[in-house]
C-alpha cells in the first residue's frame, strides 16, 4: 500500500530521525513529524528532502497534546494512514548507572510508563479514531518501537523501562487483533543495542559490541529499515508480530 500521510513520533531522536529520512528519501508520502524536542525536530524537518512535510511539538504522554496534533491534521483535511511511534525515555542514574528495582520511586515508574506505554496508547488511540480509519475506507499500518529489553529482561535498562516496553508489545498485539477487520496492521519492532543518544547515555565501559553475534552495535538506520518494511506492501500479511532488530543479541 502507498501511504499519503505518515506520522513519525519521536522524530528528533536517533531512530525516529532515521525513519523520517528513509521515508522522505524513498517514498512519496507527506511526513508529519512530532517530538517534545522542538529544536531537534526543527533540525530534522529542515534536513529532509521532498516537500510538504510538517512538524509538531507533541508530548505523547499528554492526552491534550496528542489530541491537538490530530485536530490540527483534521483541520487541514489530512488523514494519516501510517504511524511509526519511535519515542521513548530510558532513565539512568548518576554516571549512567542502572536504576535497580529498589531505587525505583513510584514517580520514576509513572514517568516512564507515562511516556513509553501511555504515549503509545494515546497515539494509537487518536490515530485509530481518525474518521477515515473508523469508516473503514483507509487501510492503515502501525509500527511501535519496543525493545529487546522487554523480551530478555534487559541488562542495562531499568525495570520501569523494561516493563513499559513489554506493555508496548502486548498493546500492539491487542490492536492487531481488534483492528485487522478494519484493514489495520499493527506490529512492534524490538531493537537491541542501537548506537543512539539513548544507548550512549547508559553505555557501560566494557565492549558490549563483542556480545552481539554480528560483531557490531546497531545503527538507527538498521531499525529504520525494518520499520519501512513493516509499512510497505511487502508486509501486507504481517500483523501482531514483534520483529527483532538486534544483530542476534537475543534469538527467540
Ligand atoms: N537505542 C537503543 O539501544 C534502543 C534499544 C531498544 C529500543 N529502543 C527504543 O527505540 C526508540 C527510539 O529511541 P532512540 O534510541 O532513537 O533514542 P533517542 O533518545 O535518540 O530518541 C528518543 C526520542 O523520543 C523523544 N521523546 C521523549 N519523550 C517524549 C515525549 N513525551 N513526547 C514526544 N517525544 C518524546 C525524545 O525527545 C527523542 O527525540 C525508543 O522507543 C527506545 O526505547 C532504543
Amino acid at each position: 500500500m502507498k501511504h499519503d500521510v505518515v506520522i513519525v513520533s519521536g522524530a528528533a531522536g536517533g531512530i525516529g530521525r532515521a525513519v523520517a529520512e528513509r521515508l522522505a528519501r524513498k517514498q512519496t508520502c507527506q511526513l508529519v513529524l512530532c517530538d517534545v524536542d522542538s529544536q531537534g525536530l526543527a533540525g530534522v524537518l529542515e534536513s529532509l528532502p521532498g516537500a510538504g512535510h510538517q512538524s509538531f511539538v507533541v508530548d505523547v504522554g499528554c492526552e491534550d497534546s496528542v489530541r491537538g496534533l490530530f485536530d490540527r491534521l483534521e483541520s487541514q483535511g489530512l488523514q494519516a494512514s501510517a504511524l511509526a511511534n519511535c519515542f521513548g525515555i530510558s532513565p539512568v542514574g548518576e554516571n549512567g548507572d542502572r536504576i535497580g528495582l529498589e531505587q525505583t520511586s513510584v514517580d520514576l515508574w509513572n514517568r516512564v510508563f507515562q511516556v513509553n506505554s501511555t504515549g503509545v496508547f494515546l497515539m494509537c488511540q487518536a490515530f485509530l479514531s481518525q474518521r477515515a480509519i473508523r469508516d473503514n475506507n483507509l487501510p492503515a499500518r502501525i509500527v511501535n518501537v519496543s525493545s529487546a529489553a522487554a523480551q530478555l529482561g534487559g541488562y542495562r535498562s531499568c525495570p520501569a523501562y523494561i516493563a513499559s516496553k513489554a506493555a508496548v508489545i502486548a498493546l500492539t498485539k491487542s490492536i492487531a487483533r481488534d483492528y485487522a477487520e478494519y484493514g489495520v496492521l499493527a506490529n512492534s519492532v524490538c531493537p537491541g543495542l542501537i548506537d543512539t543518544q539513548m544507548f550512549r547515555q547508559g553505555c557501560p565501559s566494557d565492549n558490549v559490541a563483542s556480545r552481539v553475534p554480528v560483531g557490531r552495535l546497531g545503527e538507527a538506520e538498521d531499525v529504520a529499515g525494518a520499520i519501512e518494511f513493516l509499512l510497505s506492501p511487502a508486509a501486507s500479511y504481517i500483523t501482531g508480530a514483534s520483529i527483532d532488530v538486534n544483530g542476534g543479541y537475543r534469538m527467540a
